[in-house]
């Protein structure tokens, strides 16, 4: 008989105890793990519904891809999620880049306070799931020479207004019923996921850069 997938719990331990200091990893805490920064959706006038049929039709226009197709060197996260039951299917996505469709993403890079910024636009179908993770930025610190990842923040761009079945948790705090052009962010390292449990395509915009100071 086949061994058995180490129990969900013994992973969840390890993450706790690999992580605790990054995080207060306490799930019953009731705390607002991520920030609004705005909503860019006027702002953007008529390129906004180009921008949102862009992103309907992704399906069309690029092949699908998952967390699985781009293992890292040396991390053991992909064999962590198979074990979980993860595959390429659950996770699968179609994403595009803005250095591939300027015309698409510049305005709405334009309208982030984000220095350097960088997009891509996430249709995720029904079924499918970016399982509980933290980002690195690993090809945007080496592509900017960013010496803290601390300084990159990354913001999401909801393209339609929430319907049922399409979440993302950010820390403990569950994000739903969002407005179209609502764009949220949260701290380095803060574990986060998306899910579409719905009947129609999630569509997300994701936008990277070196977050403007604050002083
Ligand atoms: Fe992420």
């Amino acid at each position: 008989m086949e061994r058995r997938p180490i129990r969900s719990r013994g992973i969840l331990d390890k993450i706790v105890a690999e992580e605790a200091a990054d995080w207060h990893f306490n799930p019953m805490l009731k705390s607002d793990d991520y920030w609004k920064i705005g909503n860019i959706r006027q702002g953007l006038g008529a390129h906004w519904d180009r921008l949102v049929d862009f992103a309907f039709d992704l399906d069309q226009r690029v092949d699908r891809t998952s967390a699985f197709d781009y293992p890292l060197t040396n991390d053991d996260t992909l064999a962590r999620l198979a074990a979980m039951g993860y595959d390429e299917n659950g996770t699968a996505l179609f994403r595009t880049f803005s250095d591939v469709f300027p015309d698409v993403f510049d305005p709405v890079l334009a309208a982030c306070d984000l220095i350097d910024p960088v997009g891509c636009i996430i249709h995720q179908r029904p079924g499918w799931t970016n399982p509980w993770h933290y980002d690195l930025f690993e090809f945007y610190t080496k592509k900017f020479k960013v010496k803290d990842p601390k300084s990159i923040g990354r913001y999401v761009v909801f393209l339609e207004d929430w319907v049922w079945g399409h979440y993302m948790l950010v820390g403990n705090s569950v994000v739903h019923q969002w407005r179209a052009g609502d764009v949220i962010s949260w701290p380095f390292k803060m574990r986060h996921l998306s899910a579409n449990a719905g009947l129609t395509p999630k569509l997300t915009l994701q936008v990277t850069g070196k977050r403007p100071s604050r002083e």
